[in-house]
């Protein structure tokens, strides 16, 4: 049998990007004209009656449709959320599309496909182990990262303010700002699990639009997709491909935290990047999320203190053997109701993490998850960046490892919110599962998924709109691949020999897992508003 190692995708953690073509909102479109008509259907090209493409029959302005199926989950109130039925609250005419474009302005290909007419299949790109890229695919990759985290994204733009605010006091003046193409990866995330607004300290917390639910593995396929392409647009080279890191058994040490990959710990300060890395100088972003609530705007792009890693608390999980992947892999059910985080025998919430890998319910995961908040609630008392406290780095690095660790493999099932450290992980393995079980389109829930989470929703908050049935594909199917071995029929026993396993995290894993790892544990506090505090004046829902 093969060996075994696996890999498992290079989650780019911190790679961040996304594209150029598709995700917030495109700077074209927030125009106060635009977004009072709530319209975004540009022209492509330089002749302005080329909407959508329209002229050469790429695509047509419509009005955009969203799921109105119902959906359970924490998430019970209705039209008080900006997300609800995205991106209708922002654009209710966009670009449709016809046959392989895609983008904004139809202007683009969807994935897997290139060519003036976007009628070639392009070559897969394969994903690789990051450890066997050449010394110029890993310098290819790196200053890829380096360049997109100071290059300003040309197409997008953030908002920051909440819809009702968007057009700023006076309602002339659109609030957005420019954010680099990796910081608007970081801030897609961000805005994909941030509380609902009710206003001035009331955030409600119950959502999530990227996690705890089916769309778990489309979204983040969606947005490794988008990083590729970025990247590959980035640098000229449409071959290039996110890297794995592969994480063989019995290492509990991270073995890309070199200052070749993604930098030591700094010998005067471990919790900082070394000053041999080029990632020393990264700066962190939409961080301050109790900030946010407190003053009801959203993460404006702004640096909030340099990347931190901690390299000293190494954990000593044992690895996931390949039984785990076995057993995950074997789960039939893409999901089950109430597909949520205590869903059972569901493919999506063993790999997600919420359940055992044989997909029984991990009732570890509550206390383990608990056990982390008050952990990291130290680290909340020091200003500005928990990151600043060691035992934030320590627990976020832990968190990396334990990610992939645990993720899908391990009794000690994840809390959540490792996922994005592995998410190449993930989707390498959702990949194996899709092309072993060819599923049906509605093995997805049509209806009753947490919000988001339907078939049909727009994934939030990509834009143009895009379903999660849309990314229901194999990897093929969206031209790229992974050169990894997951274990497909009966490994006899494994248990013993195979020590190997895989993970893989990503690349900038530490870097990103920090990043977002502030946000997700102040999400995770709590879910219910906070209802008492006092209702301001000013509604922040629609009337
Ligand atoms: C789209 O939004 C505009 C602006 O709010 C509104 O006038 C129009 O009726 C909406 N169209 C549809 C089909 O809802
Ligand atoms: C809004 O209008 C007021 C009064 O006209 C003006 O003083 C203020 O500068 C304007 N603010 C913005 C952001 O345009
Ligand atoms: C954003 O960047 C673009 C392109 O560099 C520039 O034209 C624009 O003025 C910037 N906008 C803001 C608000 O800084
Ligand atoms: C493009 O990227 C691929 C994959 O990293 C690499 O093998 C190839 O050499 C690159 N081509 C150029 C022209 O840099
Ligand atoms: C941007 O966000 C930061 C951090 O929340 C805040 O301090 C700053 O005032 C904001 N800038 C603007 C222009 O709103
Ligand atoms: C799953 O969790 C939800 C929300 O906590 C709860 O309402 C529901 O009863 C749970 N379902 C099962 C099967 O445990
Ligand atoms: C966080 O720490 C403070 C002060 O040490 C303590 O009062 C509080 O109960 C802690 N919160 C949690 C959730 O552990
Ligand atoms: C999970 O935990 C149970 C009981 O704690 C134990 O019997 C089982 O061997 C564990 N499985 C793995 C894969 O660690
Ligand atoms: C699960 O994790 C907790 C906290 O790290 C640890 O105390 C416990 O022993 C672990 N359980 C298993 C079965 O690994």
């Amino acid at each position: 049998m093969r060996p075994l190692c696996w890999g498992v995708l290079f989650s780019c953690l911190g790679c961040g990007i996304l594209p150029g073509a598709w995700a917030q909102f495109p700077r074209v479109c927030m125009t106060v004209a635009g977004l009072l008509k709530k319209e975004c259907c540009p022209p492509l090209g330089g002749d302005v009656a080329n909407v959508c493409g329209s002229l050469q029959g790429r695509g047509q302005c419509t009005e955009v449709q969203a799921d109105t199926r119902p959906w359970s989950g924490p998430y019970v109130l209705r039209n008080q959320d900006d997300r609800e039925q995205w991106p209708r609250k922002f654009f209710n005419q966009t670009c449709k599309c016809t046959g392989n474009f895609a983008g904004y302005n139809c202007g683009d290909c969807k994935f897997g496909w290139t060519g003036p007419n976007c009628d070639q299949k392009k070559p897969p790109v394969v994903r690789r182990n990051i450890h066997s890229l050449t010394p110029q695919e890993r310098e290819q990759f790196l200053g890829a990262l380096d360049l997109a985290k100071k290059s300003v994204h040309l197409d997008y733009v953030i908002t920051t303010q909440h819809w009702l605010g968007l057009l700023g006091p006076n309602g002339t003046q659109p609030q957005i700002a420019n954010c680099s193409i990796y910081d608007f990866f970081v801030w897609l995330h961000y805005y994909s699990v941030r509380d609902t607004l009710l206003g001035p300290g009331r955030p409600y917390k119950a959502i999530d639009f990227s996690h705890q639910g089916p769309a778990f593995v489309t979204w983040h396929r969606y947005h490794l997709l988008w990083l590729e392409r970025d990247l590959q647009r980035l640098i000229g080279n449409e071959s290039f491909a996110l890297p794995y890191w592969d994480f063989a058994t019995g290492r509990n040490e991270c073995d890309v935290c070199t200052d070749q990959l993604f930098g030591a710990a700094r010998e005067d300060d471990p919790t900082l990047i070394s000053q041999n890395s080029r990632f020393s100088g990264w700066e962190i972003v939409c961080d301050s999320l109790d900030d946010y609530n407190r003053r009801v705007t959203l993460c404006n792009g702004t640096y909030e203190g340099l990347l931190r890693r901690n390299q000293v608390g190494r954990n000593s999980e044992k690895l996931p053997t390949l039984k785990d992947i076995q057993d995950c892999l074997s789960l039939q059910k893409f999901d089950n109701p109430p597909f949520f985080q205590n869903s059972t025998f569901s493919f999506r919430n063993a790999l997600e993490g919420f359940d055992k890998a044989d997909g029984t319910l991990d009732s570890q995961v509550r206390s383990l998850h608990n056990l982390v908040h008050s952990f990291l609630n130290g680290t909340s008392a020091l200003p500005h960046s928990a990151a600043n406290d060691p035992i934030f780095v320590v627990f976020s690095h832990r968190w990396a490892f334990r990610g992939f660790l645990i993720f899908c493999f391990t009794n000690n099932t994840t809390m959540d919110n490792l996922e994005h450290v592995l998410h190449s992980f993930t989707d390498a393995i959702f990949d194996e599962w899709m092309k072993r079980f060819d599923p049906p389109a509605n093995a997805w829930p049509q209806e009753l998924a947490p919000i988001g989470h339907n078939r049909m929703y727009n994934m939030v908050p990509f834009f143009p709109p895009v379903t999660n049935e849309e990314l229901f594909l194999t990897a093929d199917q969206l031209g790229y691949s992974y050169a990894i071995d997951l274990p497909v029929k009966q490994v006899p026993g494994w248990t013993t020999v195979f020590s190997v396993v895989m993970v893989i995290l990503v690349a900038l894993g530490g870097l990103f897992v920090l990043l977002v790892f502030l946000q997700y544990r102040r999400l995770r506090k709590g879910y219910s508003p906070l209802m008492e505090t006092h209702l301001s004046s000013r509604r922040y829902t629609e009337a």
